[in-house]
């Protein structure tokens, strides 16, 4: 494990780290909790030097949110024949995740390596129908982008009213911290009725919702700070 620098990875860190023992890298992109992403002049330096036989796997979950123009291509990387995988998943913005369905891309070799690994019946038929129907549904992907990033402009411009430090972010939740205990803001909110996620020490993390929801969150952490 390498720790994060300033709520992002180190990808020289993780490039010094590696060893002749290293078998794979994982990273998430967007990164969970903190919505921060690693951008294509940082991964093409990582993948210039990573040794061949080390498999680098780009978690990218949070994708579709992302509007950063820095996001690198990491289907380049697979193109041109480089020991990678990417994971992507349909829990996410195309919000289903009851029905436990993602899929991966990555070499014809490594497939057949997790062909043999992974349980059997993983994935039923019904949601394999509706994860290619989603594929399709773009009208609402770009809804549900629309949606987040207006909710992350509100969250933002009242959290700077407020006063609260936050990560601006690649994904649909926001990383931040209040000065206060994170727990106790934590347990105070629930009483509001609004869950939000402790991360350890003062960091929080809260999904960016619907407008409503938006500003009963935010209605909520101005009472509980009294601010
Ligand atoms: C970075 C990341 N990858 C993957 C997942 C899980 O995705 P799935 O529901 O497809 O297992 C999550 C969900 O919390 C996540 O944050």
């Amino acid at each position: 494990m390498v720790p994060m620098q300033d709520g992002h990875y180190d990808l020289k860190k993780i490039r010094e780290s590696i060893t002749s023992r290293t078998r794979m890298v994982f990273i998430a992109n967007p990164n969970n909790p903190t919505g921060t992403i690693v951008t294509t002049a940082e991964v093409r330096d990582f993948m210039n030097s990573v040794p061949e036989d080390v498999l680098v796997v780009f978690d990218e979950a949070y994708a579709e949110y992302v509007t950063s123009p820095e996001y690198p291509d990491d289907m380049s990387y697979l193109r041109a024949g480089h020991n990678v995988a990417i994971l992507r998943t349909f829990s996410k913005i195309y919000g289903l995740a009851g029905l436990r369905i993602g899929y991966g891309l990555t070499k014809i070799e490594i497939t057949n390596m997790v062909n043999r690994v992974r349980q059997p019946f993983n994935t039923n038929s019904l949601a394999q129908v509706a994860a290619l129907a989603a594929l399709d549904d773009t009208s609402h992907v770009e809804n549900s982008r629309r949606i987040n990033k207006e909710g992350k402009e509100f969250l933002y411009k009242e959290f700077d009213s407020i006063g609260i430090k936050y990560l601006p972010t690649e994904a649909n939740f926001i990383y931040f911290q209040t000065g206060k205990d994170g727990r106790e803001i934590f347990d105070a909110m629930l009483k509001e009725g609004v869950i939000i996620r402790h991360m350890g020490g003062q960091n929080l993390r809260v999904t960016i919702g619907l407008p409503e929801e938006n500003r009963r969150f935010i209605s909520a952490l101005r009472k509980v700070l009294n601010r």
